[in-house]
């Protein structure tokens, strides 16, 4: 037989992106009624969506972050007790050209540089990152490309959105807020044009999904900028010194480099007098903002006072992207901070308390009290009083544990997922739309390391430590993943 005219074969590399628990999974599947231990809450109708990255082929390049796999969903659906599992990928242009020859075309992350050239033009966006739930649309989001629009019953990609022409920009944030009492869902993009510039625009999208609000400012460089934090009447974004330049991606180089000779910077804008009332705050230490949980305001002394709530790490995510003067600089844990910012008073510092002292990353508040004062937090973390850490994987130190810490009494608990288990980002899901804040169940992906599997855990969110309240069990592994989302099947059905 002539070998000649055969492909290669498909192999992943042998590394902590490719290997073991982190191997890319593949496989769209549908599972109906999953083994469940214990009893789901009669509570809980509707659907948890979860995005991951996922790749679908060996990296063009020999190597690559976690960051940049594929975007496959996950999808429990809930009815009356009984749990569903869906996993589709998006299709997205370069999940759909790359499928077609068979191969990766796409190389490293938003580096179009390094794409094959039969790609050249063609969007590289994964959408892998997060799940937006707004106008009775499901969205799958990555922040940088445009929405893709999902039909939440069968997870089919409907296409790529820009909200009828309105969104002008290549990029749309995988972190939008929805303000709980207009119904509006604010949001962002950066580098627009899909290369690096200082240029942030902000997005206001009505309840029927009509964007009816784009405004613009340059910050003082080209940052990284994951999330936003939203109060009843400010947005704010920290710009810190994860940056990019376009000669450093000509050149094949990562698109971020950490960059701690320059300023932390946080731009505070009101909300209804837009980016001309806009105020720049300056960080006494460069930082890198991972997550947020929530912002909001009070009457202080000297006027209003801004509360920024959110993990704060004093390295950049040194797991995907590296330092720009210290190849071996590593990677530092994150904290719960609080920064209060005095917009009464002139001076461009604030206060900074760390309000949580356990490593923690991938917050979770009630969403119903989004933008105003929260007594309730929820992180993933690790407790060495419970359980060893886990190995590092590809995006860094698993949690071994969920926590919650209640605000008002200080008491933080814990749940110990168990050895070789690792808890992804807890999703709050309250008992009734009237329960009151923290009233509610936390979802969790689990993953089983040792049994090559997946959990979904359903946990009291106010009781964590006494364990979940029910284990739906997937009989396969899906992968580990990034943000979700719960939508109730009263808005599913609509
Ligand atoms: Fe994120």
């Amino acid at each position: 037989m002539d070998s000649t005219t055969l492909n290669p074969g498909l192999q992943f590399p042998d590394d902590v992106v490719f290997r073991g628990y982190a191997a890319p999974v593949r496989i769209e599947a549908d599972v109906h009624d999953l083994e469940v231990v214990g009893q789901i809450p009669a509570a809980l109708n509707g659907a948890y969506f979860r995005n991951s990255a996922d790749h679908c082929y060996p990296p063009l390049l020999g190597k690559d972050i976690f960051l940049n796999g594929d975007g496959m969903v996950h999808c429990v659906r809930f009815e009356n007790g009984h749990a569903d599992l869906k996993t589709r990928y998006v299709r997205t242009e370069k999940f759909r050209r790359e499928r077609q020859a068979r191969r990766a075309l796409f190389g490293a992350y938003r580096n179009a540089f390094t794409d094959s050239p039969e790609v050249a033009g063609c969007d590289n966006n994964t959408a892998n990152t997060s799940m937006l739930w707004h106008h009775g649309k499901l969205y799958a989001l990555k922040e940088s490309g445009r929405p893709y629009e999902l039909d939440p019953m069968t997870l089919e990609t409907l296409g790529e959105r820009d909200f009828n022409g309105a969104l002008k920009s290549r990029t749309f944030t995988a972190h939008p807020k929805l303000d709980p009492e207009t119904g509006e869902c604010i949001a962002f993009g950066y580098n627009t044009e899909g290369v690096p510039d200082p240029w942030i625009e902000i997005y206001t999208i009505d309840p029927e999904g009509t964007l009816t609000r784009t405004e613009r400012f340059e910050a003082p460089y080209c940052s990284m900028v994951h999330d936003m934090l939203v109060s009843r009447h400010y947005i704010a974004f920290v710009v810190c010194p994860m940056t990019s330049e376009l000669e450093r991606i000509q050149r094949g180089e990562p698109y971020w480099h950490w960059d701690n000779t320059r300023t932390t910077w946080v731009a505070v804008i009101p909300r209804r007098e837009g980016v001309a009332q806009m105020r720049w705050f300056r960080s006494a230490r460069p930082v890198f903002q991972t997550h947020t949980f929530n912002a909001w305001e009070e009457d202080g002394p000297h006027g209003t006072r801004l509360h920024l709530e959110h993990f704060i790490t004093e390295s950049g995510w040194l797991s995907q992207f590296p330092d720009l003067h210290d190849p071996s600089a590593e990677e530092k844990p994150p904290f719960g901070e609080r920064w209060t910012l005095e917009l009464g008073l002139p001076h461009d510092g604030f206060e900074v308390r760390r309000f949580i002292q356990h490593v923690g990353e991938m917050p979770a508040i009630d969403p119903r009290y989004a933008m105003k004062r929260t007594r309730h937090y929820w992180f993933g973390t690790s407790n060495t009083d419970l359980g060893p850490m886990l190995p590092w994987g590809p995006k860094g130190p698993p949690f071994t544990c969920l926590a919650h810490l209640d605000n008002e009494t200080g008491k933080l608990d814990f749940w110990y997922a168990g050895a070789d288990s690792s808890p992804e980002e807890p999703h709050f899901v309250p008992r009734s739309a009237d329960a009151a804040e923290g009233d509610g169940w936390l979802l969790s992906m689990v993953g089983r390391r040792a049994e090559n599997r997946t959990d979904l855990v359903i946990l009291d969110a106010l009781r964590l430590s006494a364990g979940p309240v029910a284990v739906v069990k997937f009989p396969c592994r899906v992968h580990e993943g990034f943000h979700g989302q719960w939508v109730n099947a009263s808005a599913l059905a609509r």
